[in-house]
């Protein structure tokens, strides 16, 4: 199972995201592959020791054709990584055949690893071409503002054509409504509105500053223990997703 979690706006939650599914599935017992496709690195920093990360295998190694790039250690023994590395950001000015290039590699590590999930940049390209042709779900952070449907959609538009031309085996994308603010009405009239749209998973998650407290203690929320409702959230909320996705919960 290869999952993209994917979202051209920037600081939504997508590196959260992708950092909570690969904890989870994990503590459910799967060989878990997390791959950083955005060269700020946040993943790599909450799964993977950066210095060890800078003389790995990166995740720009998926696009040459050379041997199948090799994940490092991740924090935790279920838990494999593929870095970002400074040369990432070129990667999206290559060729298409470099994208064919990654699916291909991608697909050999799904056979080792039962859960493969991908962060992306907050861009459209290559990288994201690569990440949706290979993967069967697409899971979309969303913050509950006015606006934040309005990237979606090219995002989407470039879900269907894979889905078309590359890929027929992605699955529409679910979204995820997170840092919503319980308080502020606009947050849960926007999210009423997002969920008669599009397919959204609950709960909601709600804005706590216990989930940044854990990603930099390299933790899963559940796991830090400074604020176990919004620990529970996310625990139900990556259960749900990965129920869905049908990763076996081998516990
Ligand atoms: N529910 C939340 N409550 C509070 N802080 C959050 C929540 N979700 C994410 N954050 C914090 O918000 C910041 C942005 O989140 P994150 O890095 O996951 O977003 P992103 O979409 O990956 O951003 P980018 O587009 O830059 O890669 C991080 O500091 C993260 O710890
Ligand atoms: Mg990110």
């Amino acid at each position: 199972m290869i999952v993209t979690v994917a979202n051209h706006k920037g600081g939504v939650g997508k590196t959260s995201l992708a950092a909570h599914l690969a904890f989870r599935a994990a503590e459910r017992g799967n060989k878990v592959l997390a791959v950083d496709f955005d060269a700020q690195g946040n993943l790599t920093g909450t799964l993977a020791d950066r210095g060890k990360a800078l003389r790995a295998d990166g995740s720009d190694k998926l696009f040459s054709p050379d041997a199948v790039p090799v994940p490092m250690p991740g924090v935790d023994p279920n838990i494999s990584v593929l870095p970002a590395t400074a040369a990432l950001n070129a990667t999206d000015r290559g060729q298409l055949s470099q994208a064919f290039t990654a699916i291909a590699h991608l697909k050999t590590l799904g056979k080792e690893f039962g859960f493969i999930v991908i962060d992306t940049a907050p861009a459209l390209g290559l990288r994201l071409t690569a990440a949706l042709a290979a993967s069967q779900r697409l899971v979309i952070p969303l913050q509950p503002e006015s606006y934040a449907v309005d990237g979606v959609s090219s995002l989407l538009a470039e879900a269907v054509s894979i889905s078309e031309h590359m890929n027929p085996g992605l699955a529409p994308a679910e979204f995820v409504i997170n840092a919503v603010n319980a308080r502020a009405k606009q947050h849960s009239q926007v999210s009423a509105r997002l969920a008669q749209q599009f397919k959204v998973r609950t709960p909601y998650l709600r804005r706590a500053i216990a989930v940044s407290d854990a990603l930099a203690a390299k933790r899963p929320v559940w796991r830090n223990a400074t604020n176990s409702a919004v620990g529970n959230e996310w625990a139900v909320l990556c259960d749900e997703l990965l129920d869905e996705f049908g990763v076996v919960d081998w516990t």
